[in-house]
C-alpha cells in the first residue's frame, strides 16, 4: 500500500462508521475508469466484475451518458424539486411504466433502493390497512427502519425494532434450504406449502404484501427455480396479499433471459422497485405501482431530489443505450459463457460448493473443501487473489462466503474470457491452499 493509500485509510477509519466495511486487507481507492477498467490509487488497472455493486451498468466514460449529463449541466440546472414540472421526469416515467408490465402504472422517484422499498411498504401497508409483511429468508432490501426489518440476513440486521410485523418464508436460497434435494417442481410445492403455513400460523391473514428479490443479490445471487413466485402468488391472491418485486439488482436485462427478474415466474407484480443500475451510476431509485395503489395515500408525500433533471438525463440515456444495444441479449450470451466456464472450474475444485445465477449475475459459493460448510475464509482469499490478478469481484451471501460477479452489461467477450482466466487462477490457488 502506498503512503497515499495508508493516509486515506487512516482518515477514513477516523471519520466513517466502523460498520461501513471496506473490501481488501489493503483497501482500494478508485481514481478513474474507462470501459470496464478502473484505475486504482495504487496505480494499477483492474478489470471490473462488480460495477459499483451492479450500479455502473454501462461501465465507465460512456460518451452517450456523459453527453446527456453535460447537456443538462450546460442548461445550468441540476435540481428543481418536485414542485415543478419536469419534462425528462415525465418522459422517463412514461417509458418505464410501459416497460414494467404493470397495468395502468404510475411511477414515484426516489434516490436509492432503500427508499424505493420503503415507499413500496408505505403503499401496500396503507392500501391493506395492515402492518404485516412477508419476506424471504436470506433477503436484503435496504438499510432503513422498515427495510432492515424485511431483510432476512443476520449480517445486515442492524436492529430488531420495526414498524412492520414480518414473517419470513422459504424459497430464495436453495443451496442451504431443507428442500434443496427436491426436484424443481417439488421444491416449489414445498415453498408454497410453507408460505400457506406461515400465513396461517404467524399472521392475522390480512397481510399487506410479500416482497421478493427474483435473484437474491446480497444473499449471494441465490437463484430459485423459475415459476416459484407465480405459484406463491396463487396463495397470496387467496388472501388479497399484494406482490412486490424488488428489481434493484435484477432489473434492466441483467438476468439476460428477461428485462425484469420477475418475468421468469409467470406473475404480474402489483409493485416493482428499482435503483442501482438504472442511471448508469447516478443515484436513483423508484417505485412503479398500479395507479390505484400509488394514488391511495391520503396525505402529501415527496422526495426532494427524486427525479431530478441530472439523474433523469442519465437515466434516459442509459435506457436508450441498453435498448439500442440489446444489452439484455448480450447479458444472456456472456452470462452463459461465464456460467459454463465457472461450472467447469467447479468440477475440479471442491472448494466450490455451488455456481449459480442468471445472465451477468453469477454467484460462486465457497465451502470447506469436500463439505458444504460455508468458508468465508476462502471467499476473502479469492477476493484478494483476484485483485492480485487484476480483477475486482464482489462478496456476499449469508455467511460472507459467496463471490459475486456482476460486471457492467457492456462487458466484451474478450473481457469475459480474461476475467474467467483470472478467476480460474485465483480459485485454483485457494483450492490448493485449503485442501
Ligand atoms: C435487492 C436490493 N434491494 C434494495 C437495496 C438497497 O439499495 P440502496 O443501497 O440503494 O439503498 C439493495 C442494495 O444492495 C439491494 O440489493
Amino acid at each position: 500500500m502506498t503512503d497515499r493509500d495508508t493516509d486515506l485509510h487512516t482518515r477514513h477509519r477516523a471519520v466513517m462508521p466502523n460498520w461501513q466495511a471496506l473490501y481488501y486487507d489493503q483497501p482500494l481507492e478508485i481514481v478513474s475508469g474507462e470501459g470496464r477498467r478502473l484505475t486504482g490509487g495504487d496505480g494499477r488497472v483492474y478489470l471490473d466484475f462488480f460495477a459499483g455493486i451492479l450500479s455502473n451498468s454501462l461501465g465507465y466514460g460512456v460518451p452517450e451518458i456523459n453527453a446527456a449529463i453535460e447537456r443538462q449541466l450546460a442548461a445550468g440546472v441540476v435540481h428543481t424539486s418536485t414542485a415543478y414540472l419536469g419534462r425528462a421526469q415525465v418522459e422517463y416515467a412514461e417509458r418505464i411504466a410501459e416497460l414494467s408490465g404493470i397495468p395502468d402504472a404510475k411511477v414515484f422517484f426516489v434516490n436509492s433502493g432503500t427508499e424505493a422499498n420503503e415507499a413500496a411498504l408505505l403503499l401496500t401497508t396503507h392500501a391493506r390497512r395492515s402492518n404485516q409483511v412477508l419476506a424471504l429468508r436470506n433477503s436484503y432490501h435496504g438499510r432503513a427502519f422498515a427495510t432492515v426489518a424485511i431483510t432476512g440476513n443476520r449480517g445486515w440486521g442492524t436492529t430488531s425494532l420495526s414498524p412492520v410485523h414480518v414473517s419470513f418464508v422459504h424459497g430464495g436460497y436453495r443451496y442451504r434450504s431443507p428442500f434443496r434435494d427436491l426436484s424443481d417442481a417439488d421444491y416449489i410445492d414445498a415453498c408454497v406449502a410453507d408460505l400457506r403455513d406461515v400465513i396461517q400460523t404467524t399472521t392475522a391473514g390480512d397481510v399487506a404484501c410479500m416482497i421478493v428479490e427474483p435473484v437474491q443479490g446480497v444473499g449471494g445471487f441465490a437463484t430459485p427455480p423459475d415459476g416459484l413466485y407465480g405459484a406463491m402468488k396463487e396463495v397470496l391472491d387467496e388472501y388479497g396479499i399484494l406482490f412486490v418485486t424488488d428489481e434493484v439488482q435484477t432489473g434492466w436485462g441483467r438476468t439476460g433471459e428477461h428485462f425484469w427478474g420477475y418475468q421468469a415466474h409467470d406473475v404480474v407484480p402489483d409493485v416493482l422497485t428499482f435503483a442501482k443500475g438504472a442511471a448508469g451510476g447516478l443515484a436513483i431509485g423508484g417505485v412503479i405501482a398500479r395507479a390505484e395503489l400509488m394514488d391511495g395515500l391520503g396525505a402529501n408525500s415527496l422526495s426532494t431530489f427524486g427525479g431530478n433533471p441530472l439523474t433523469m438525463a442519465g437515466a434516459i440515456a442509459t435506457l436508450d443505450y441498453m435498448l439500442a444495444h440489446d444489452l439484455q441479449a448480450h447479458a444472456a450470451k456472456l452470462g452463459a459463457t461465464l456460467l459454463s466456464g465457472l461450472r467447469t472450474l467447479a468440477d475440479g475444485a471442491t472448494v466450490i460448493g455451488d455456481v449459480r445465477g442468471k445472465g451477468l449475475m453469477i454467484g460462486i459459493e465457497l465451502v470447506t473443501p469436500g463439505t458444504t460448510e460455508p468458508s468465508p475464509r476462502a471467499a476473502a482469499m479469492v477476493l484478494e487473489e483476484c485483485r492480485r490478478g487484476g480483477l475486482l469481484v464482489g462478496k456476499g451471501g449469508l455467511h460472507g462466503n459467496v463471490i459475486r460477479i456482476g460486471p457492467p452489461l457492456t462487458l466484451t467477450e474478450a473481457e469475459a474470457e480474461e476475467g474467467l482466466g483470472i478467476l480460474s487462477t485465483a480459485l485454483g490457488k485457494v483450492h490448493e491452499t485449503l485442501v
